[in-house]
């Protein structure tokens, strides 16, 4: 293990020629001096104290984790927080009704009296890290390799909470590089957020789905939120006595616009990327994975959509559901074909092939993607069914929310010493019915109940099928080719389910009953597919997954040593504080076509259409831009508000909300997503054609001041024009 940290630290601080300039996601703490000396050539113009440091306020102290996926940065003196629309989507979809609509007529906080409260919502801030690479191989020396995977999780999560304890801090041990280095990084967690402003959905969703991973972009990604401390500026539960957090440090924002070229510097906490796939894993994923998660979404949600349109009341019900499961449909089907389109199976055959090459007389590295093929194919046959499972089986939420009571289920079949465990099984099965029951859509439900079934039955193979499932719905619903006879099944589990009716479910989970759970048809359906996976699939599907880790760590060890002194690397994204670096660059996504790096207010107008469910406009918009009416956030060459533009920073998920800083460490944007010709970059960083979107700062406080009106916002900021 030591080793391993030695190579790393190697690897981080001492390497020569910069790869691919704008690629990589780097550890704040463990920039090296070449990373560093790399960012000052292309535009940066602070110190690396003022980046980060641990003894003085730094940039790295405005950067926070906002709710559980997305990032978001401190802006003013007083706690506000800027993130994206679509990060605070579910906290404003809670706090509106038909009669309050906040989604779809905005809202703007004109004192600090009016914000609300935003329940469950928590921001963290980032208090120290440190590599605790021998601490974790201590702990695991001693256990067998096959049994890493599983046991892995509750050793570091009981190492991270033994460095916190007392603290009120929280810590989480995060492994780099495939398990090759152990960070820990410790957060405070604030409990009392509150939505301060927010534009309607026409502009903070403006183009929806159809323009969602697209640029040329016009969406007015942005909300405002601001953290409350108690007296003492520590993390509090939501009291009327708290009062805004003072900051260690607060983002100045600057209205001066950018232009081609211009450096930009993008912080915050990217979710997931595995640049290390092999072939395998590709081909896996173009096969089957993705198009098997495309084609079920594409159906859940156009179920789910008709009713939203139906009705404002379901519409604000399910729109942040909705919106997570469109998101990552669209983008699953842009992956795939971006992985074929770009050849990333061929290339990763090379990469493999050159590994190999390297690796031949090292016999800890040679036969490694031999074993690779061998997991695969030992797993392939079963993939689809999973995936399946995953995004059919329980894409229906009633579904879904019946899996989850086998726990309860198996609480109760224990024997009487298992008090305890079903005294708490029932409390998570209360919190988690409330849950379900509010966001619970029976009408789409019921459709998607239906389609997936038949899915199920008609796309995966027989011998696969869980036992007697299919004859009982023969028997009793009709022929298996008619789409009726799943209409028939899925009308009779929503009529007879005793999980939609909630005086039936009081009862129930007052005095809970295993015979009474299993006669249920939502919960016998969960029951019988999990059952059918658990008992046939599982093992194989553990072993796949150790194997996976037991390589990874392998090939990720020798890539290391391949690579030491030669190139620089950083670890996978993997929801820890990233900082990337880059320009402001248009780009040619095809043949004869390009991108220019900014789009506009113009732009915006271009695409209005009148009462659509995606490109409608707020009537104020529209009047503003027919008077220019700019104020001080008019771009000095286009005449116009830029709203968007584009830089050729290494982000991915969990960015959302990201600030865009320029050279100076001042705010000019927020990143909000990634180009479509790019959506491979999990897996490849497309050094040509990849892409942030982002919304210009000065979109965004025009909308804050001119169409909310909220200038006490704006005098809130610390505003720099030069
Ligand atoms: N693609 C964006 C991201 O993952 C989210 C955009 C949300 N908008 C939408 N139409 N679903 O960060």
């Amino acid at each position: 293990m030591k080793k391993f940290t030695f190579i790393l630290v190697a690897c981080t601080i001492m390497l020569k020629p910069m790869a691919k300039a704008d690629e990589g996601m780097w550890l704040p703490m463990l920039l090296g001096e070449q990373v560093y000396a790399d960012m000052v050539k292309k535009g940066l113009k602070v110190t690396k104290e003022q980046l980060y440091s641990m003894n003085q306020a730094c940039i790295k102290d405005a950067i926070i984790i906002f709710g559980g996926g997305c990032t978001g940065e401190i802006v003013s003196k007083e706690g506000l927080i800027f993130t994206n629309h679509h990060c605070g989507y579910g906290a404003i979809a809670s706090a509106s009704s038909v009669e309050h609509n906040y989604l779809k007529d905005g809202f703007w906080a004109k004192s600090k009296a009016e914000e609300i409260y935003s329940p469950g919502l928590t921001v963290q801030f980032l208090v120290k890290i440190a590599d605790v690479s021998n601490q974790v191989s201590e702990k695991i020396k001693d256990i067998p390799a096959k049994e890493l995977n599983q046991k892995l999780p509750a050793i570091l999560n009981e190492l991270a909470n033994k460095e916190t304890e007392g603290t009120g801090f929280e810590a989480r041990i995060v492994p780099m590089f495939k398990g090759n280095q152990y960070l820990l990084f410790v957060y405070e967690r604030y409990k009392d957020v509150r939505l301060v402003g927010t534009p309607p959905e026409n502009i903070g969703k403006f183009g929806g789905d159809t323009d969602n991973w697209e640029w040329p972009r016009h969406t007015g990604d942005f909300s405002i939120f601001r953290v409350y401390a108690n007296k003492e500026g520590k993390p509090a539960e939501y009291s009327a006595d708290n009062v805004p957090l003072k900051p260690k440090y607060s983002l100045p924002v600057s209205i001066k616009g950018v232009k081609d070229g211009d450096y930009t510097m993008i912080w915050g906490y990217p979710g997931g990327t595995n640049r290390y796939e092999t072939s395998f894993g590709v081909k896996l994923k173009t096969d089957i994975e993705n198009p098997s998660l495309v084609s079920l979404r594409e159906k859940r949600l156009e179920f789910m959509l008709k009713e939203m349109k139906k009705d404002p009341a379901v519409k604000i019900q399910l729109a942040s559901y909705y919106a997570q499961v469109a998101n990552y449909w669209k983008f699953f089907d842009g992956e795939s074909k971006q992985l074929l389109k770009h050849k990333v199976f061929e290339e990763k055959q090379a990469d493999e092939k050159a590994f190999t090459t390297w690796a031949s007389g090292k016999p800890e590295y040679e036969n490694l993607f031999k074993e690779y093929e061998k997991i695969y194919n030992e797993w392939r046959p079963y993939a689809k069914q999973l995936s399946y499972m995953k995004e059919g089986i329980f894409g229906s939420p009633l579904i879904a929310f019946a899996n989850t009571l086998l726990a309860l289920d198996n609480a109760l079949s224990q024997k009487e010493s298992y008090k305890e465990g079903v005294t708490k099984a029932i409390e998570t099965a209360k919190s988690a019915y409330e849950r379900f029951i509010n966001s619970e859509n029976v009408a789409s439900d019921k459709n998607i109940l239906a389609f997936v079934t038949e899915a199920f039955y008609t796309d995966i193979d027989a011998s696969q099928h869980p036992a007697g499932f299919y004859e009982m719905i023969n028997k009793k619903f009709g022929d298996l080719k008619n789409k009726s006879t799943y209409e028939s099944f899925s009308k009779d589990v929503v009529s007879n389910t005793i999980l939609l009716d909630k005086t039936k479910w009081n009862n129930f989970i007052s005095n809970p009953d295993t015979a009474i759970l299993r006669k249920d048809p939502a919960f016998s359906m969960a029951r019988i597919f999990s059952t059918n996976f658990n008992l046939r699939y599982a093992t194989l599907f553990n072993e796949f997954n150790n194997q996976n880790f037991i390589l990874g760590k392998t090939y990720l060890k020798g890539v290391l040593e391949m690579n030491k002194g030669k190139k620089a690397m950083y670890p996978d994204a993997n929801f820890t504080m990233r900082v990337s670096y880059g320009k402001v660059n248009s780009y040619s996504p095809k043949d004869a076509v390009n991108y220019n790096y900014y789009t506009t207010l113009s732009g915006v107008l271009d695409k209005y259409k009148p009462g659509d469910y995606e490109f409608d406009l707020p009537t104020k918009l529209i009047e503003l831009a027919k008077n220019k009416d700019f104020g001080q956030y008019a771009d000095a060459t286009t005449k116009d508000i830029v709203v968007g533009f584009i830089s050729s920073n290494d982000i991915t998920g969990g960015n959302s909300g990201s600030p865009v800083l320029n050279g100076k460490g001042e705010l000019i944007g927020l990143a909000f997503d990634g180009n479509y010709e790019a959506l491979s970059h999990k897996i490849k960083f497309d050094k040509d054609l990849n892409r942030t979107i982002n919304v210009d700062i000065r979109y965004v406080l025009w909308v804050v001041d001119k169409i909310g009106g909220a200038t006490n916002i704006i005098n809130e900021l610390d505003l720099r024009k030069m």
